[in-house]
C-alpha cells in the first residue's frame, strides 16, 4: 500500500542517513517531493548537487538530463541515480549532437570563424539545461554555454559580449520570448531545423541574425494558449497570470509576467494582500502552491494537459527500490557520463555558474 511505501523510504533513508541526498524538481508529485531533501528549479538542483560532497549517492528526482548535470559537477566517486530510467524530456530529445553539428557546419559556411574588429566569434552556441550531457559538451568546445529558464537572460548577454550572435538550443520559446525582452527584433531571430534549414529566410537575414532557434519545445508548456488567458481575465478580474518561458511567445505576452519555477513561487510567496493567480506551467506545482498559500486562489491555467508525464515517472515505488538497493550496498540505475563528454560539458555548465547578472 501507499503507506507501507512511505514507510520502507523513510527507513532506507534513515538507515542511510548522509550517505545519500534526495533532490526533488518542483514538477515531482507530493509522494516523492515530500522525500526530497532539496525541492527547486534546475538551476537550484544543479547547485545542490554540489552542496553535498560528502554523500556517496545523489538522488535525483527529476528527468535524464537533470541527473546528467549532477553526474557531471559532483564528484567522480558519487554515485547519481535516476529512480526510472524512463524519465526523460521530449524537449531535449529534439535536439541531437549529429543535427547541431550540421547547422554548426552551415553556420561556419555561411560565417567563418574570424572574430570581429570588437573580438566578436560570428556564433556563441547557448544551450538550454534541457539537452544532453553531448550538447553541453558542444558548448564547452566551441566557446558557448549552458543556461536555465531563471538566467537565460544574463546566459545571452554574457554570450552577446563575446559573439556576434547566438545559436540557441533547444527550446525555441526560452530562446524567442527571452531575446524578445533584451529586444531583439523577431526578423532577428531566424529558425533551424534539420529538414527545413534556413525555412526560407534569404542570406541578409541570415548575415543580420541575433539569435538562431533551434525548433524545439516543450509538449507541456506550448499547450498553454491565449484563449485561457482571457477566460481567466473573464472568470476573475484582477487575475495575476504568470507564465514560464517555455510557454510560447503569444501567451507570455498576453500574461502579465513570465519566469521560471523559482520565480512563480517566489512572485506567490511575496505576495502580501489575497490575490487570484492563473498559473502556465507543470500543473504538480501548481497544485502544491494552491494547497501551501490557501490565503490565495491558485490554478493552473489548464490543469487537464498540463502533467509532464515523463517527470511523472518517478514513482515512490521507484524511488523506495534505488534506496533499499543503496542500503544492501547495490547502485541501481546510475547515470555515468563519460569523462570525454563530461570534461567539455563542465567547462560550458561552470561558466554558467559564474555568469552573474
Ligand atoms: P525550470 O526548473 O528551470 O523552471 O525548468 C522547467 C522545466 O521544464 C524543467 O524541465
Ligand atoms: Fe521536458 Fe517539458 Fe517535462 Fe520540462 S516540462 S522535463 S521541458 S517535457
Amino acid at each position: 500500500s501507499k503507506d507501507e511505501l512511505h514507510a520502507r523510504i523513510r527507513a532506507a533513508k534513515k538507515t542511510l542517513g548522509e550517505r545519500v541526498v534526495v533532490l526533488g524538481h518542483f514538477y515531482q508529485r507530493d509522494e516523492v517531493v515530500e522525500h526530497a531533501d532539496f525541492v527547486g528549479d534546475s538551476f537550484q538542483l544543479a547547485n545542490a548537487a554540489l552542496t553535498r560532497p560528502d554523500a556517496e549517492a545523489i538522488v535525483f528526482c527529476g528527468v535524464h538530463f537533470m541527473a546528467e548535470t549532477a553526474d557531471i559537477l559532483s564528484r567522480d566517486d558519487q554515485a547519481v541515480i535516476l529512480p526510472n530510467l524512463a524519465a526523460g524530456c521530449s524537449m531535449a530529445d529534439m535536439a541531437d549532437i549529429d543535427s547541431v553539428q550540421e547547422c554548426w557546419d552551415q553556420l561556419e559556411d555561411l560565417f567563418g570563424t574570424e572574430p570581429d574588429a570588437d573580438g566578436r566569434v560570428p556564433v556563441i552556441p547557448v544551450t538550454y539545461m534541457n539537452s544532453s550531457a553531448a550538447l553541453k559538451g558542444f558548448c564547452g568546445e566551441h566557446g558557448g554555454i549552458v543556461c536555465t529558464s531563471s538566467n537565460a537572460a544574463t546566459v545571452l548577454e554574457w554570450a552577446f559580449e563575446r559573439g556576434q550572435r547566438v545559436l540557441f538550443f533547444p527550446d525555441q520559446h526560452l530562446g524567442r520570448n527571452t531575446a524578445k525582452a533584451m529586444g531583439v527584433p523577431l526578423e532577428q531571430m531566424p529558425m533551424w531545423s534539420p529538414r527545413k534549414p534556413w525555412g526560407g529566410t534569404s542570406p541578409e537575414t541570415l548575415r543580420d541574425s541575433r539569435v538562431i532557434l533551434w525548433h524545439g519545445f516543450c509538449s507541456v508548456h506550448r499547450r498553454f494558449n491565449v484563449a485561457q488567458i482571457e477566460k481567466a481575465r473573464a472568470d476573475y478580474p484582477g487575475v495575476r497570470v504568470i507564465v514560464h518561458p517555455e510557454c510560447p511567445m503569444e501567451v507570455v505576452d498576453a500574461a502579465d509576467e513570465y519566469g521560471s519555477t523559482d520565480y512563480i513561487r517566489k512572485a506567490i510567496a511575496a505576495a502580501t494582500e489575497p490575490t487570484v493567480f492563473a498559473i502556465g506551467t507543470e500543473v504538480n506545482l501548481v497544485n502544491r502552491l494552491a494547497a501551501e498559500y490557501p490565503q490565495h486562489t491558485i490554478f493552473c491555467l489548464d490543469p487537464v494537459i498540463c502533467p509532464c508525464s515523463t517527470m511523472y515517472r518517478i514513482h515512490p515505488g521507484y524511488l523506495a527500490w534505488v534506496l533499499e538497493g543503496l542500503v544492501e550496498g547495490e547502485v541501481r540505475n546510475r547515470i555515468e557520463v563519460s569523462e570525454d563528454v563530461a570534461g567539455p560539458a563542465r567547462v560550458a555548465l561552470e561558466r554558467m555558474l559564474a555568469a552573474r547578472p
